[in-house]
């Protein structure tokens, strides 16, 4: 078979994408899916799948070595508003999943990994506006603890083991493939499917609560080229800033009622405000443009027209 990419959490809002993406890249038969369970259609379709749990360490490595695998993509995670109702479970998914790739990076059966941070490692004491590469942290939940730790020892296995294991701090990620579940950034999708089928919208976080978003395509493209970078040009072993738009839910609302005038937004905060409110609203991702030429594409208006269309293409 050659050396393969192995993929956890292949059915997720990421991992679908990023499936695709990379078959396209290296060959369908290159890129094994894998996940708890099946994901959707074109997924399914598109190349080998297998069932993995990926906090079974012995599954995981009978996997790697009768793959052949070289190269993991770690996608699975609790997001942060379930992680909020079964902290331990979070922690227990998010950690040991981790350390069962990082334990094949130094054991040198496999030769890369990417792991996935995000905005969440930033907590109410971090400056808010353009927030930098290395500030105070003290991430309020257990999802952005969890995040701030793997971080942490992604450094530190390639400091002391030399895993190469590169990282991304997503922000909220906008996708119409598959829809994300349990994150506090959910709105942004969940916006657009139901402007189109019911024409309004209850949002769960207040109308100002400003984000930093991206759209998939985007966050693909900046996993992909991060992946392909040489290993010297990266500054960063815990994980980059990454940054596209930051938006309200107020301007997006405004966005899609560009297209669809008779689109109506309320708002009716719930706990996963209070997540928001202690992320930043925007970030400064210097250190990634530098170290291997990250530029987004996609701002708030072309993120919307591209939603929606593929929306209505899709037959929602
Ligand atoms: N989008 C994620 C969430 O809302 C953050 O990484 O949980």
């Amino acid at each position: 078979m050659g050396k393969t990419i192995l993929i956890l959490g292949a059915c997720g809002q990421i991992g679908t994408e990023l499936t695709l993406a990379l078959r396209q890249l290296h060959g369908s038969d290159k890129v094994i899916a894998s996940d708890i369970r099946e994901g959707g259609t074109e997924l399914m379709a598109s190349g080998p799948f297998e069932i993995l749990d990926a906090t079974d360490s012995n599954a995981l490595e009978e996997a790697v070595i009768h793959y052949e695998v070289e190269e993991i993509y770690l996608m699975a995670a609790m997001l942060s508003a379930t992680a909020e109702k079964f902290p331990d479970r979070a922690w227990h998914l998010n950690m040991s999943t981790l350390f069962n790739v990082l334990r094949l990076g130094k054991e040198r059966m496999i030769n890369k990994i990417f792991w996935p941070s995000s905005i969440a490692v930033f907590g109410p004491n971090t400056p808010k506006e353009d927030t930098p590469q290395s500030t105070i942290m003290e991430p309020s939940t257990v999802y952005g603890i969890s995040k701030q730790s793997g971080e942490r020892w992604c450094a530190y296995y390639h400091k002391k083991y030399g895993v190469d294991v590169r990282s991304l701090r997503y922000p909220g990620l906008i996708s119409w493939k598959t829809e994300p579940g349990g994150g506090t950034t959910d709105y942004a999708v969940e916006i657009f499917h139901k402007a189109l089928k019911e024409g309004q919208y209850t949002c769960f976080l207040t109308e100002g609560t400003r984000l930093p978003m991206m759209y998939m395509d985007d966050a693909i493209r900046a996993t992909i080229n991060l992946m392909q970078a040489p290993a010297e040009a990266l500054s960063v072993r815990s994980s980059y800033n990454l940054h596209a738009m930051s938006f309200e839910p107020g301007q997006l609302a405004r966005a899609i009622q560009k297209h669809l005038p008779e689109f109506e937004i309320r708002y009716a905060p719930d706990e996963r405000q209070a997540i928001a409110d202690s992320w930043p609203s925007s970030i400064d991702d210097r250190e990634a443009r530098q170290d291997w030429g990250w530029a987004p594409q996609f701002n708030l208006e072309e993120t919307t027209a591209t939603m929606l269309e593929a929306l209505q293409r899709a037959g929602n």
